[in-house]
């Protein structure tokens, strides 16, 4: 019996610093969250990659459906050749949806799927590749593959920690993908910035779900001809004084930069807020919480920072009475 490895990957929201994380030199704020796409790997005479998301197999022959997880197989492969490993056929099995019976809740799952796919390959030669080793692996497949993002959702889900998040010029990395070997892409420096922060305040941070679908790269496109300097210098102020806030255990200073980066948000396209985000930023009224909007927007979810316990029932309520659902729910800082 061939061994069986079993791998998983989570998911992620941003606090705050969308759209202008596009561009490099600005910063997001970006929260992982636990809930778990998972894999198993094993050795086997051919290839099989199963997924959950579609009701058939295939293998590596091209297929529309499985294409980010055939993609990734292949720059694995060339990575381990790379490393001089000669890669042998696999059965890949991949579990989980990050949403609840096919409802996508948006919180990453494209990245996390080729972070799982790079995991469970480097599972079956034994392999521990560092986070940020998993971060730049994932980068390249997303990267080449035109990919609109910045990648945020990558660096977020492979440290698994809240992070502050600068992004690196995915133009060049298409650049010099197309000029220099990965194994030599890889060790170039890509000027990118990912630090952990561990909040020194407690409180109950909610994820509340609108249930409607969207799709960021869509998002992207509509949004980002919006994006100005006055638009990224408001930003980076708000996530700057969030990181802070956090890390010195400030209140005040985290509600101030979560109320600027929802406002600056809201000024920079319509789309973003939907009828039903806005809701779930409205009701926190009179409440000592700070919501918004988390990513693209145009549907999917939104956060919320509750410091007083006792109101995080009553947020849940209030979002209830509006079909908002929690689907996570986690206390900060206690640690
Ligand atoms: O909607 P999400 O969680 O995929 O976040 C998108 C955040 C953007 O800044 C709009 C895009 C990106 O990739 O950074
Ligand atoms: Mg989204």
């Amino acid at each position: 019996m061939k061994t069986k490895y079993q791998v998983q990957t989570g998911g992620k929201l941003y606090l705050a610093g969308e759209y202008a994380v596009l561009t490099p030199g600005y910063g997001a704020v970006i929260q992982f969250i636990p809930i778990y796409l998972s894999a198993t790997i094993q050795e086997s005479r051919s290839y099989q990659l199963a997924s959950d998301l579609f009701g058939y197999q295939v293998d590596l022959t091209p297929n529309k459906d499985y294409a980010l997880i055939q993609e990734t197989i292949r720059l694995m492969e060339e990575w381990l050749k790379d490393q001089g490993i000669a890669p042998k056929p696999f059965d890949l099995h991949l579990r989980g949806t990050l949403g609840e019976e096919g409802k996508k809740y948006g919180i990453g799952s494209s990245g996390s799927v080729v972070l799982l796919v790079i995991k469970a390959v480097a599972a079956l030669y034994e392999l521990d590749l560092s986070p940020d080793l998993l971060f730049r692996l994932a980068a390249v497949v997303l990267v080449q593959r035109g990919d609109n993002g910045s990648m945020g959702d990558l660096a977020c889900i492979a440290f698994e920690d809240l992070i502050y998040y600068q992004s690196f010029d995915r133009a060049w990395l298409h650049e010099v993908l197309t000029s220099q070997p990965l194994s030599q892409v890889l060790d170039l420096d890509w000027d990118y910035q990912i630090c952990s922060i561990q909040p020194a305040i407690s409180y109950d941070f909610l994820v509340g779900w609108t249930k409607e679908p969207a799709i960021s790269s869509d998002l992207i496109r509509q949004v980002k001809g919006a994006i100005n300097e006055v638009f990224l210098k408001e930003s980076q102020s708000a996530v700057k004084i969030l990181e802070k806030g956090l890390r010195e255990g400030n209140k005040k200073e985290i509600e101030t930069s979560i109320k600027r980066a929802d406002k600056n948000l809201k000024s920079l396209n319509p789309l973003i807020y939907t009828p039903a985000l806005k809701e779930l930023q409205e009701a926190t009224e009179g409440l000592s919480v700070c919501a918004k909007s988390s990513g693209a927007g145009g549907g999917d979810c939104g956060i919320a920072l509750i410091f007083d316990p006792v109101e995080t029932q009553t947020l849940i309520e209030r979002w209830k009475e509006k079909n908002i659902e929690v689907i996570y729910q986690e206390r900060m800082g206690d640690s």
